[in-house]
């Protein structure tokens, strides 16, 4: 059993109050803070980069899993690494010539490196990232279009989700895009440990108790 590690999207969060908004978070049980860094090219919306991540990083300890939806990921891992991020997710339809090197800058700024994939994108476009020598330790399975939040959950992409924890019983498979107390236990089911959840736990009246689920389903 891989650990369950639950990480609010602060894309729902009020980015006017990002600090209070991480702290709340981790006070309800987050284990990560997911951060989604969108550059308008990539993915049809723009939201936050390097300088904003070196501001939270002043005021929390917490991991910070940075989804890095952008076209040109290598130009981001040295800022991310100054700015002070823990994860490093990339997406593969990005880093098609040159992950290789991605993974490699990651790991040298002390970053975690992840890979993540589209609903269109198979999931055997990320088996040679992971059977490298230098590998990912972490793959993010979008289980919506990546660009906004509150879409409605892709249950088709649990194939992959599948197919990746029957090949590597130990690697961090997160999901991405919908999920919550409705859809968590097919994720979970399916062999997901890492779940990003922004709707449902920043809409709901206690985030605590939506994390506690969340957790309760992948731990079962
Ligand atoms: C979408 C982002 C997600 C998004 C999830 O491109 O990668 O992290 O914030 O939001 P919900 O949980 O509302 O679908
Ligand atoms: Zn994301």
């Amino acid at each position: 059993m891989v650990a369950a590690k639950i990480a609010p999207s602060m894309l729902s969060s009020d980015f006017s109050n990002l600090a209070s908004e991480a702290h709340r978070m981790l006070s309800f049980g987050a284990d990560w803070l997911h951060m989604d860094i969108m550059d308008g090219h990539f993915v049809p919306n723009l939201t936050i980069g390097a300088p904003v991540i070196e501001s939270l990083r002043k005021h929390t300890k917490a991991y910070l899993d940075c989804h890095l939806m952008v076209t040109n990921p290598l130009d981001y891992v040295e800022p991310f690494g100054k700015a002070g991020a823990s994860g490093f997710t990339f997406h593969v339809e990005a880093s098609k010539d040159n992950w290789k090197e991605i993974v490699q800058k990651i790991k040298a700024k002390g970053m975690t490196p992840g890979v993540s994939l589209k609903p269109g994108t198979p999931v055997e476009e990320v088996f040679p990232l992971l059977d490298d020598e230098n590998p990912v330790e972490l793959v993010l399975v979008m289980t919506v279009e990546p660009g906004f939040g509150g879409q409605k959950f892709m249950p088709e992409m649990m194939d992959k989700v599948r197919t990746l924890r029957k090949k590597y019983p130990t690697l961090d498979i997160e999901v991405d895009g919908g999920l919550g107390p409705s859809t968590i236990d097919i994720a979970a089911a399916a062999g997901a440990n890492c779940i990003v959840a922004g709707s449902s736990v920043f809409g709901a009246p206690e985030p605590a108790q939506v994390i506690s689920v969340l957790r309760k389903s992948v731990n079962e």
